[in-house]
């Protein structure tokens, strides 16, 4: 094959670090507290480990293994990885999700790690301190309204610093980012974890202990398994969280030599990404927010279920109730961002280098240049437009993946076969997978999928067929003519295999 064939992960620990950097992101932080509060605290929570038990993990296994079988070929993005596995010529169409999501999320996430970077340097530079409430609020608000050109700069930087990470590689950059950035990350959110948690009513202005928001989190309620709305968002935020059906893992596996294990691998970053979203990122914006603000406030602020408010536009504010060490919790807390952000947005940034290393020939300097100027052409909508943000997150964060999830399960355990795809999962494996596994992804799994996207067709149509604005329509426009693109580009990239095995 192409230059792509030498490259890999330089050990494992570094593997392990990398894909628990995809998976965890702002998602951890940012979105599943707020889902989980935007979905009624403790009626989020049964639902959400079912998902993660009868979805998450036999996806991770799936991914893993699709990747790693893909990368035995050669091949490191998901069209050629899924033709591999059948040689009908469709399969590598729907493969083309898994280039067309990374690139489309990465537009919006790049933008958001930017504001990470930028408030961890306003925490830096002393920007918060005295600010009350209202005035943080002002400044987020005048921010993302391009008040100045500072976020302008800053995005610019993120995208300048995503593109040098990956031009230098697997083993040379993203390892590297990954061994640095996931060992702080952990470090700031424990501390940060302990600070939120010990507040005590009465002290520096809070008015609840920080066990009320976690009692309000953790005290199931079992009627909301009779919401299917709730089922949708919990299934929504497992894939969002663990980075499935997104085409991310399947790259960085498919770098996994063709014989080391993978089971005890894909456990080993997907309960790293549980740990950090179910203990931290539970215990730091909830109990913070709701010990200052109380339960009802904090309820309004999430609705929507973005956290994108709390975390930029209120915490800078209680963090100053702290006094000195409200200076250095920030710089964690908006660092901590920033490492869970860059880690994923890398992962974003592989499947699209991998196709045009393997299909094209590129070397990984230019690859990541076209990624970096990619991001930035179709990122300008996101940063002009609240509108454009969100349908790229809906279209692209949400939608996307549950298509792709659902085809690629048929794919391994039905059309390449459950029989096989078991004996790939277990090939090399370092643990012992228990059986239950193998019914799972053949049945569960599928038929889980299949409900979610059958009960959440309703909405797609009506978020597809409703008016929106100017930079609405045009995102959805984009949206469309980027997937039309890639596949172009799949067409040519399978005719040139075909003439090269003449
Ligand atoms: N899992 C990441 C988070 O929790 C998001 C993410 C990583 C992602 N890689 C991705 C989203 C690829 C879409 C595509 O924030």
């Amino acid at each position: 094959m192409s230059s792509t064939s030498e490259a890999g992960w330089g050990s494992r620990i570094g593997l392990v670090l990398a894909m628990a950097g995809n998976s965890v992101g702002l998602g951890n932080f940012l979105r599943f507290p707020a889902q989980a509060i935007d979905n009624g605290g403790g009626a989020f929570i049964i639902p959400y480990l079912v998902c993660f038990l009868l979805m998450g993990i036999p996806l991770l296994f799936v991914e893993w293994s699709m990747g790693r079988f893909g990368g035995r070929y050669g091949y490191h993005s998901t069209p050629f990885i899924f033709q591999s596995f059948h040689k009908a010529p469709y399969w590598k169409y729907f493969g083309v999700f898994g280039i067309f999501t990374n690139l489309a999320v990465a537009t919006f996430y790049c933008y958001l790690e930017s504001w990470a970077l930028s408030w961890a340097y306003y925490s830096v530079t002393g920007e918060f301190t005295g600010m009350n409430q209202q005035e943080v609020k002002q400044f987020f608000t005048d921010y993302i309204a391009l008040g100045t050109n500072q976020p302008i700069i800053f995005w610019l930087i993120c995208l300048v610093i995503n593109t040098y990470i990956l031009s230098r590689g697997l083993s040379g950059g993203v390892e590297k980012v990954a061994k640095i950035g996931m060992p702080l990350l952990l470090l700031f959110g424990i501390i940060l974890a302990v600070s939120g948690i010990t507040i005590q009513a009465g002290n520096s202005g809070a008015i609840n202990d920080g066990i009320v928001g976690l009692n309000y989190l953790w005290t199931p309620d079992f009627s909301s398994i009779w919401n299917f709305d709730v089922w949708v968002a919990a299934a929504g935020q497992i894939f969002f969280t663990l980075s499935l059906g997104m085409g991310s893992i399947h790259c960085y596996a498919s770098y996994v030599k063709s014989k080391d294990d993978i089971a005890l691998n894909s456990m080993s970053a997907g309960w790293m990404n549980g740990f950090v979203e179910i203990v931290l990122g539970s215990a730091i914006i909830i109990p913070i927010a709701i010990g200052y603000l109380g339960i009802p406030m904090v309820e309004e602020m999430t609705s929507g279920g973005s956290g994108l408010g709390i975390g930029f536009a209120v915490l800078p504010s209680l963090f100053s109730n702290w006094g000195a060490f409200g200076i250095v919790a920030g710089v964690m807390w908006f660092g901590l961002l920033f490492f869970a952000g860059i880690t994923s947005s890398l992962a974003m940034g592989t499947p699209v280098m991998a196709f045009m290393e393997d299909h094209f020939s590129w070397k990984r300097v230019p690859a990541a240049l076209l990624f970096g100027v990619m991001i930035l052409l179709f990122g300008i909508p996101c940063v002009l437009s609240q509108d454009a943000f969100n349908e790229f997150d809906y279209w692209a964060g949400t939608v996307a993946l549950v298509i792709f999830a659902l085809i690629e399960i048929i794919l391994f355990a039905w059309v390449f076969g459950m029989d096989k795809g078991w004996k790939e999962i277990n090939l090399g494996a370092d643990i012992k997978v228990p059986m239950i596994f193998k019914f799972i992804i053949k049945y569960v799994s599928p038929l889980f999928l299949l409900i979610v996207f059958i009960g959440g067709a309703p909405a797609i149509w009506e978020n597809a067929t409703k008016d929106s604005s100017f930079y609405g329509i045009l995102a959805r426009i984009l949206l469309l003519f980027l997937f039309i693109f890639i596949s172009i580009f799949v067409y040519i990239a399978s005719k040139k295999i075909k003439s090269e095995k003449l």
